[in-house]
């Protein structure tokens, strides 16, 4: 069984933290039941860590304690969307496999308008994260759309984390995420945001070229 060493704020205490097999069970079912993710018990130690972050925070002594209030019906409304945001990953990238929006340029979209030359292209981001593949999507789809005039499209971005969510809405990035963006394409679709220019100076670091 793994441990995890809690910080307790106040007195500098370590609290462990113990997810049981038993328990992990009840919130693993849970979590494919309510979200459709399938955490095998592999992933028992990092559902106990991310748990421990919202247990920390709501200051709940226990896993038994915070598996009843996320299941009550309040809990459900409240917590549900809270943990959401703790067990799910999140990794993106702008351009990320950047050799699928190589073959969407090059094949997949041209003969989509080649057969269907009066509709318009509808994608869906289901699982968005931050926005960086709905953006790379919307860039990828405009410069195609400049080239090749009358194809339209639109683009859905979904996410079960309302956090991610939030962040998509922004749009703003620190300027590192924007390093695997073609710098003509940086160009033409970014901006550099003044505080970010403040900020690299204050540090003594130039922003990327
Ligand atoms: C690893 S990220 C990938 C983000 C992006 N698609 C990419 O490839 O760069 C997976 C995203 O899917 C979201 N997700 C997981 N299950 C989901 C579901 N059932 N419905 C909607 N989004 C979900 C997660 O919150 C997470 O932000």
């Amino acid at each position: 069984m793994h441990n995890l060493n809690i910080n307790n704020a106040n007195n500098n205490n370590k609290q462990l933290m113990k997810l049981s097999n038993k328990l992990f069970l009840d919130f693993s079912n849970f979590i494919y039941y309510k979200l459709g993710i399938n955490l095998p018990p592999e992933k028992k130690f990092l559902l106990q860590a991310r748990l421990s972050k919202r247990l920390n925070d709501l200051k709940i002594k226990s896993f038994e304690e915070y598996f009843k209030f996320l299941t009550n019906k309040s809990g459900l409304i409240k917590e549900l969307p809270e943990m959401v945001n703790v067990v799910t990953t999140n990794k993106t990238n702008f351009f990320r496999e950047s050799k699928h929006f190589d073959i969407l340029s090059n094949f997949v979209l041209p003969e989509y308008y080649k057969q269907n030359s009066n509709r318009s292209l509808k994608i869906w981001s289901a699982g968005c994260s931050i926005g960086a593949e709905p953006y790379t999507l919307a860039i990828v789809l405009k410069e195609f759309s400049e080239n090749n005039k009358g194809s339209k499209f639109s683009i859905l971005s979904t996410d079960i984390s309302t956090k991610v969510l939030m962040t998509a809405k922004k749009a703003i990035y620190d300027h590192q995420m924007a390093v695997p963006i073609p710098m003509d394409l940086r160009k033409k679709y970014l901006l550099i945001l003044l505080w970010q220019i403040m900020k690299h100076r204050i540090l003594g670091r130039g922003l990327p070229h």
